[in-house]
């Protein structure tokens, strides 16, 4: 597909007061998620609670610009036999789906993982552009290791596992302009450990100068693409945890020293922020950087959009409106902080 044509695929993606609903968790993952509302997860309940999402037309009308889905949901109908696609692009959303098939170990290099899922991806991705989908998802994980040795140097991330992401991610990202189907591209740093933020800030520096090097040999048209990366943030455990303002200055310097102009927008995974934090932390950066910045600034939460949800709704079909009403009240907040208009007050 032509260049424009993925561009304004890209361009809606990131449309004012919008952002993408992240819904592709995987079967083991949406499980685990199920588990804390002591819910079975079978393919109904599955359906039953996207669904509840997917009819959310408030949200999805106004703050959802796409979903993604996984495997089993963009092939799902509702439980009128309606396709939950449809569902998704009668209220104007863009869908999406979740490609890669996860990450895994790389001989040699303990406690690092290389995303798999290249194998057949072609034919892949032409199904799901006639199944519908518009733009996809592939994951690169990297860890922040613990200082190690005499001088407190780092062994994790080392060059090699960058580098073997990087390469992935681009031939993904290739093979999706080819279906004309966009590609998020998603090297996301994890939150886990008791790095500082100053740490973080190196590794996803490392991470994105590898991404957009491997991009551009390439030739992956970044005028087609959209960046899923983490905030520059404090590890979960580290005591030394940053502000809000901290960690919006670090964000945005961050993607303004590493991320090409001519990427239409960055959309945040939340990795296990609180679903206040996330929506705060966007906001920030919107409110005080938007005249800095050359590419849109959003969300694409899973966790952080979900979780009051899920909760509200706890597996039962008399709860639907209830956690119908939570995914609204958190897709709104979320466009807000893409206008950089939010305030807590404004949680209730
Ligand atoms: P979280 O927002 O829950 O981190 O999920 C986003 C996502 O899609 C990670 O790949």
């Amino acid at each position: 597909m032509n260049v424009t044509e993925l561009n304004k695929i890209a361009v809606a993606m990131v449309a004012p007061a919008k952002g993408i609903l992240a819904a592709d968790e995987s079967t083991g993952t949406i499980k685990k998620r199920f588990d804390t509302i002591n819910t079975q997860s079978v393919e109904t309940s599955r359906r039953d609670y996207r669904e509840m999402l997917f009819r959310t037309k408030a949200a999805m009308e106004e703050n959802i610009s796409g979903v993604i889905l996984y495997d089993e949901t963009i092939r799902q109908n509702a439980a009128d036999g309606t396709p939950l696609v449809k569902l998704i692009k009668d209220a104007g959303s863009i869908p999406g789906i979740k490609v890669d098939a996860g990450a895994k170990a790389i001989h040699g290099f303990p406690g690092e993982t290389v995303t798999e899922g290249l194998d057949g991806l072609r034919e892949r991705l032409a199904e799901y552009h006639k199944l519908g989908a518009r733009f996809a998802k592939w994951r690169a994980v990297i860890d922040v290791g613990a200082q190690q040795g005499i001088n407190g140097s780092y062994a994790i991330p080392t060059r090699y596992s960058l580098k073997a992401n990087a390469e992935a991610l681009a031939r993904y990202a290739s093979l999706c302009q080819e279906a004309g189907i966009v590609p998020i591209v998603e090297p996301e740093v994890l939150m886990d450990g008791d790095h500082d933020i100053n740490r973080c800030c190196e590794v996803t520096h490392a991470s994105l100068y590898a991404l957009f090097g491997a991009l551009g040999e390439a030739r992956v048209a970044l005028e087609g693409v959209i960046l899923k990366p983490n905030m520059v943030i404090a590890g979960k455990k580290s005591p030394k945890q940053a502000s809000s303002e901290e960690i919006a200055e670090k964000t945005v310097d961050c993607f303004r020293a590493c991320v090409p102009a001519a990427v239409p927008g960055i959309v945040f995974l939340s990795g296990g922020q609180s679903e206040i934090e996330a929506t705060e932390n966007l906001n920030t950066m919107n409110a005080a950087y938007k005249d800095k910045m050359p590419w849109a600034l959003s969300f694409s939460y899973g966790r952080a959009l979900q979780t009051a949800a899920l909760q509200a709704w706890q597996g039962k079909p008399e709860n639907v409106a209830a956690g119908s009403a939570a995914f609204a009240h958190r897709a709104k907040m979320n466009g807000l902080a893409q206008l950089g208009t939010w305030s807590k007050e404004l949680e209730g």
